[in-house]
């Protein structure tokens, strides 16, 4: 079976270092904070050209305290695509504020024009999902944007213009930790120390057992295991990146047209490589009787979900949602299996 990610794949690339980080970290005594989770946080926010990061410990995390430290909660609108991981809805109502769906364009994110649309007096912030490593760009709505890069690391130039970047390292990601990780990366200090503490029930540093912020906080650290484990991984990222990114291309270039090809931004890192397809339950099928794992990134709009109840239909999200076909394209594919998702795709459309 060819699989859509091979983390076994990537663990063996890179065994012997990540083994000895943890056996650093295990006989270190420091499981929470200290110095290697300092120097992830340093590795992360350099990947994103950002002055600043927090170790948190998930990609939802990381949007949610972002969200949190930047004062949106209950009345407040945020504007969100319709396509994404539902996380980034989570994130929002979990903030106590009001996610708003808004339709995409031809790439599945943000469409500018019904961004702006979208706007009034309640809005207070954009997220822009770099859905499958594509740079959205929002138009300036005179609100902060927050960049969820969970499925951009890596690209270039980097995922990031908003005030703060969410990143996840779920293990699927392009830089995946062995567990549940994330970051948020952003240039003001005291921004970055306000989600350093809400994440660290209001706290300064470890033990520190005052709420200096008088703000009820939570817990949402980083481990110093899974730290570790990323900081084996990191130097791999660029050569990963660039493995996708070649995939990628022969994808564009040999698939038959029956796949039509969804645009990108050349400086995506391929986090998920995506197709449209009209037969697309039936072409899965077939794929996965004759060994080729695909996946639906995602079969409904977010507003669509059963949790949530009365958002604006979003036709061009529907129709894509319909479509969409993510093929095999992990860095641990040789020639060969590339060969063969593309000789399997021709066969069946027969
Ligand atoms: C676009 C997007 N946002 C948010 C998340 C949430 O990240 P995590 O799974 O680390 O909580 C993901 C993860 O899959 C994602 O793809």
């Amino acid at each position: 079976m060819i699989r859509l990610v091979d983390t076994v794949a990537r663990h063996e690339q890179v065994a012997l270092a990540v083994e000895s980080g943890v056996r650093d970290v295990l006989r270190s005594g420091r499981y929470v904070g200290g110095p290697v989770v300092a120097e992830a946080e340093a590795t992360a926010a350099r990947m994103f050209g950002r002055a600043h990061g927090v170790g948190v410990s998930s990609g939802t995390d990381a949007l949610t305290l972002a969200i949190l430290a930047l004062g949106i909660g209950p009345g407040d609108e945020v504007i969100v695509p319709a396509i994404s991981f539902f996380a980034t809805t989570e994130a929002v109502i979990a903030a106590g504020a009001t996610p708003v769906f808004v339709d995409v364009g031809d790439d599945a994110c943000l469409d500018p024009n019904r961004a702006r649309a979208a706007l009034t007096a309640r809005t207070r912030l954009v997220i822009a999902v770099h859905l499958y490593g594509t740079m959205c760009e929002p138009p300036d709505l005179g609100v902060p944007v927050l960049d969820d890069a969970a499925q951009a690391v890596g690209g270039a130039p980097p995922r990031a213009r908003g005030v703060l970047t969410a990143v996840s390292t779920y293990p699927t990601k392009t830089w995946g930790a062995a567990g549940d990780g994330g970051f948020v990366l952003g240039d003001d200090p005291e921004l970055i120390d306000r989600i350093r503490r809400l994440g660290n029930h209001g706290m300064t540093a470890m033990h520190v057992h005052e709420r200096v912020m008088g703000v009820v906080g939570r817990n949402s650290r980083l481990d110093a295991v899974q730290a570790a484990v990323l900081l084996a991984h990191a130097p791999h990222v660029p050569a990963r990146v660039a493995r996708r990114r070649a995939i990628a291309a022969r994808y564009d270039a040999d698939l038959p047209s029956a796949y039509s090809r969804v645009p990108r931004d050349k400086g995506s890192p391929i986090g998920v490589y995506v197709v449209r397809c009209a037969r697309r339950e039936e072409l899965r099928a077939a794929l996965a009787e004759r060994g080729v794992e695909t996946s639906v990134y995602y079969p409904r709009p977010m507003g669509r979900q059963p949790a949530i109840s009365g958002a604006a239909r979003c036709p061009r999200a529907d129709q894509l949602c319909d479509e969409l076909l993510a093929l095999p394209a992990h860095e641990g594919l040789s020639d060969a299996d590339v060969d063969h998702v593309l000789a399997t795709c021709a066969e069946v459309l027969a």
